[in-house]
């Protein structure tokens, strides 16, 4: 009674050892074990047989399946590390690896994020104005009058509409005041436009950081100090600031900001990086008539502001000579940061 199942197994054993492919190997699978395989068949067969003979046969059977089933699963799994090989075989490992660039900060974010550092350990926060605005906030509102040349098409993108890219950063003072009482003290790096004839030390977009402190007595020492410290952390303890007087509509006195220092290149020459001054009373009274009440009250309130020119400060910083380089992205000159 056994021997045809053990003939079953030799069978199955064989054909399975010698399936040439996957495909060979599913059917042998299917002619045996599958629902209407071969020794599923035994399977049924069990029942018709006698008590004595059921538990011999159906021992060997389940040794059958057992060994059948190892058989399939070793064999597939030869099968499966044969692809693998071939695969790797494809691989020629002599080719020399394709390299992954680092990416690396700009020199003007870079020096971003240094002024910003910097202007924040003194307690300045940070603001933010839109790049496109309104008249009203980059002239009317900062002491500019209609027939100032600031104003006029040649010096300025104006969009169909009449509103126009903001030509400085000192936008954000307006903005800063119309939402926020006194005091304050922020910072507002940003980009702004002008409609420049562009060369080597003028282009059409340029950054800035804008800076205004309003509170009780604040005076021209207090603005003095203020950018004298942040020059000296930025450029070194040898820097020297020099301030000269100048005419901005929204400041009064107005200062432009002069550094020179040995450790820079250009040693003995003084540069002017910044524009500032004591906030004009008109420019108080401007955003008080924006916000309908008095909260800026120029007898109560002072300030100072300025306006640092950033590419101005990394170039000066990095020693770079042409402003162009910050726009052409020629890796070459960034790859000089990294
Ligand atoms: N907005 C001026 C410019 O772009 C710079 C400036 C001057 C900003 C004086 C100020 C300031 O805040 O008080 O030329």
């Amino acid at each position: 009674m056994t021997d045809p199942l053990e003939q079953l197994r030799d069978d199955a054993l064989r054909e399975i050892d010698s399936a040439s492919d996957e495909q060979a190997l599913e059917a042998a699978r299917v002619k045996y074990l599958g629902k209407s395989g071969s020794i599923s068949a035994w399977g049924e067969r069990m029942r018709t047989l006698g008590k004595d003979e059921k538990p011999i046969v159906g021992k060997l059977l389940n040794e059958v399946r057992n060994a059948v089933t190892a058989a399939l699963e070793s064999r597939a799994a030869s099968f499966r590390s044969r692809k693998e090989s071939e695969a790797l075989v494809r691989i020629d490992v002599s080719l020399p690896g394709s390299p992954h660039e680092i990416g690396a900060l700009h020199p003007l974010t870079q020096m971003w994020q240094r002024s910003i550092e910097i202007f924040r350990r003194m307690g300045f926060a940070l603001a933010d104005g839109p790049d496109i605005e309104d008249e009203w906030h980059c002239f009317d509102a900062l002491n500019t009058p209609p027939e100032h040349p600031a104003r006029t098409e040649q010096d300025t993108f104006y969009l169909p509409d009449g509103r126009l890219l903001r030509t400085h950063t000192s936008t954000v003072q307006i903005r800063t005041m119309e939402s926020t009482p006194p005091p304050i003290r922020v910072i507002s790096p940003g980009a702004a436009y002008r409609n420049e004839e562009i060369d080597a030390t003028h282009a059409a977009q340029f950054h800035q950081i804008e800076g205004l402190y309003v509170d009780e007595n604040v005076s021209v020492a207090d603005l003095k100090g203020a950018l004298e410290f942040f020059m000296r952390e930025l450029f070194g303890s040898g820097t020297e600031v020099r301030f000269r007087p100048h005419f901005f509509p929204f400041t009064e006195p107005s200062l432009e900001v002069y550094v020179r220092s040995k450790a820079l290149k250009g040693g003995e020459q003084w540069i002017e990086v910044a524009g500032s001054g004591v906030v004009h009373p008109a420019v108080f009274e401007q955003v008080n008539k924006a916000r309908g009440d008095k909260a800026y009250d120029p007898e109560k309130w002072s300030g100072y502001a300025f306006g640092l020119g950033m590419d101005r400060l990394a170039m000066i910083l990095f020693d770079i000579p042409d402003l162009r380089l910050f726009t052409q992205n020629d890796l070459r000159f960034l790859r000089q940061f990294a």
